[in-house]
C-alpha cells in the first residue's frame, strides 16, 4: 500500500481556476493561500445532512477525487458508522483505537490516516465504532467543539478535508458545524427532503450557527418526475446557499458500489461525472474565490 502523504501541502489550486488566473493577469488567488507562519490554512468542507439517502457519500467521495486530481492535498474523513466512503475507496475500515480515543483527539488520529489509489487523496477510514462518537463526544469538555479539535493536527498535511457525515441532529451537528468551514448538503427534490433541510437550517440558526455557512446542491434528480422537476426550479425561492450544480438520479453513481471507484475514473464521459465535475467547480470558487486586484 502507498504511504499516506508525508509532505507539505501543495498551494490548492483548482485546475478551473489556474486557467481562470491565466486569462485574467491581474486576478488575485485570495482563499487557499492563506499562508499563517509559513503554514496554510486548511479547509474544512462537512457534507452534512438530517436525511440518510440522499446522496451524501457519493458527493464526498466525487468530490475528494476531483480535488486531489486538480492538485488539492485531500483528506476524505469518513464519519459514518456504516463506513461506506471507506468502502468505496477499498480500505479497511479500521481506526487505531476506537470512536473514544479518536474524540479525544492528539496525533494518533494521524496514525489512522490510509493512501488511497489516488494522487493527492488520503482516507481518514470509519469503523463500527463511530456509532458511538457523540457519545464520545458528550463524556468530554467542550463537547460542542471536539470535532475541531480532532481535526486540527491534520492542517501540517492538507489544504483539504472533506467529511463525510452519518445523517443526525444533535450534538454530532454542533460538532460538525463548528469544525466546517462550509456545509453541503445534498437536496433530493422531494416535499420531505425539503422539510428536513428547513430543520437543518432551523437547528442551525437555533444553535448560533450562521445559515451562509450552508451550501446545498440538488441530488438524485429525477426529470422524469413531474414533482422533481418542480421542486427542482424553485429551490432557489426556497433555500438561500442553492448551488447551481444538479446531480441527476443516474445508475452510474449506483455503480460505484460495484466498482469501488469514484464516477470519474471508470465512466469519465457519463452525465454523473460530468455534473459532479460542475459541482466541484462550483464549490471550488466559492471555498477559495478569486477576487480581482
Ligand atoms: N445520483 C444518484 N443516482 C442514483 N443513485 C444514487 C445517486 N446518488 C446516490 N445513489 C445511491 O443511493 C444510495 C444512497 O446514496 P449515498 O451516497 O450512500 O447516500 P447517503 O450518504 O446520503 O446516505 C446508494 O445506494 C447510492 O448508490
Ligand atoms: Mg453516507
Amino acid at each position: 500500500m502507498i504511504a499516506p502523504a508525508r509532505r507539505p501541502v501543495n498551494y490548492p489550486l483548482p485546475s478551473e481556476q489556474r486557467s481562470e488566473l491565466a486569462k485574467n493577469g491581474n486576478a488575485l488567488y485570495n482563499g487557499a493561500i492563506h499562508v499563517s507562519k509559513g503554514r496554510q490554512t486548511m479547509t474544512i468542507l462537512a457534507v452534512f445532512s438530517n436525511k440518510g439517502g440522499v446522496g451524501k457519500t457519493a458527493a464526498a467521495v466525487n468530490l475528494a477525487y476531483l480535488a486531489g486530481q486538480a492538485g488539492v492535498r485531500t483528506l476524505l474523513c469518513d464519519l459514518d458508522s456504516q463506513c461506506s466512503a471507506t468502502f468505496y475507496f477499498n480500505v479497511p475500515p479500521e481506526l487505531k483505537g476506537s470512536a473514544r480515543s479518536f474524540a479525544k483527539g492528539g496525533k494518533a488520529v494521524l496514525r489512522s490516516v490510509q493512501a488511497t489509489a489516488y494522487d493527492n487523496l488520503d482516507i481518514l477510514p470509519a469503523d463500527i465504532s463511530h456509532r458511538n462518537l457523540a457519545l464520545a463526544f458528550e463524556d468530554l469538555k467542550h463537547s460542542k467543539r471536539r470535532l475541531a479539535e480532532v481535526l486540527d493536527p491534520l492542517q501540517e498535511r492538507y489544504a483539504l478535508l472533506i467529511l463525510d457525515c452519518p445523517p443526525t441532529i444533535g450534538l454530532l451537528a454542533d460538532n460538525v458545524l463548528n469544525a466546517a468551514d462550509r456545509l453541503l448538503t445534498p437536496l433530493v427534490p422531494t416535499t420531505l427532503s425539503f422539510e428536513a433541510h428547513r430543520q437543518l437550517l432551523a437547528f442551525a440558526r437555533e444553535e448560533g450557527h450562521k445559515e451562509r455557512l450552508i451550501l446545498s446542491f440538488l441530488s438524485m434528480v429525477d426529470r422524469r418526475k413531474k414533482l422533481h422537476r418542480e421542486l427542482a426550479s424553485t429551490a432557489t425561492d426556497h433555500f438561500s446557499g442553492m448551488l447551481a450544480a444538479a446531480i441527476p438520479y443516474n445508475a452510474d453513481v449506483e455503480r460505484m458500489g460495484v466498482q469501488r471507484e469514484p464516477v470519474a475514473v471508470f465512466a469519465p464521459r457519463s452525465e454523473a461525472a460530468a455534473a459532479y465535475r460542475g459541482l466541484w467547480a462550483e464549490l471550488a470558487a466559492q471555498l477559495w474565490p478569486i477576487t480581482a486586484g
